[in-house]
């Protein structure tokens, strides 16, 4: 079965083991992650507390500290969670640690799944060519606002689903499905989350996030080493 998670809260409620994951923050956590492998770097690593990737980087300053707190660089960090600021960058061979205020705890909420896949917008097309060459059974973990539905995911979740067959939707992804086809990509700029970015002035990182499928690469989480790489 494939099926959507539309709040956060409800990933306790499937079984992941047998599941490959798909995790989705649009805005802006998956796509700077995609982002930051176009620009070359080779792994990352997604924490839940500013202090946990602090510690990771007093370990190993070669680390590079990437995310936001109210979608603004944490203090201290490298950068903040812009997808255009990596591109700006030569990142081969730099490991990176995010810690965002939604994507990176739903990526430790898949973290039971066999895959944990990261999707956005720009990378639909790809990660619904790899969930189908995959052939397995498939929970979309939107990453949501403050634990609450975000539009924009969810849409993205219906977008991935487009390409994949319709007789093993649950009612979650079935309800993805009716959102993506009765709203338009324009429309994801009304979203909460979007207008709250264009507030702070990150309408370019907007038109970035919401551009379809403009990335082939397909990025997976290793739960165990708790790095995740290109796929
Ligand atoms: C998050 O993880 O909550 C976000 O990606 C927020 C943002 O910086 O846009």
């Amino acid at each position: 079965m494939m099926d959507v998670a539309l709040v956060p809260s409800q990933v306790a409620k499937y079984n992941l083991t047998k599941k490959i994951a798909v995790v989705i923050d649009v805005l802006r956590f998956s796509t700077s992650v995609s982002a930051a492998f176009q620009a070359g770097a080779e792994a990352f690593y997604p924490v839940e507390d500013p202090s946990q990737a602090f510690a990771l980087k007093k370990e190993d300053p070669n680390l590079l500290l990437a995310g936001e707190r109210r979608a603004l660089k944490i203090p201290g960090f490298d950068f903040g969670n812009s997808p255009l600021e990596h591109l700006q960058e030569d990142h081969r061979g730099k490991r990176i640690v995010f810690c965002t205020t939604n994507g990176t705890r739903a990526v430790h909420l898949g973290a039971k799944a066999k895959k944990v896949v990261l999707a956005s917008i720009r990378t639909a097309r790809a990660v619904a060519q790899f969930l189908k060459a995959e052939g397995q059974e498939v929970l979309f973990i939107p990453a949501g606002t403050g634990g609450r539905f975000s539009l924009e995911d969810i849409w993205c979740a219906g977008q991935i689903l487009s390409h994949l067959p319709g007789p093993s939707f649950g009612d979650g992804a079935r309800a993805a499905q009716a959102i993506f086809e009765a709203i338009s990509l324009s429309e994801l700029e009304n979203s909460e989350h979007a207008r709250n970015l264009v507030r702070l002035g990150f309408q370019n990182d907007l038109s970035y996030c919401l551009k379809k499928d403009a990335d082939s690469n397909v990025v997976l989480w290793d739960s165990k080493s708790g790095w995740g790489r290109l796929a």
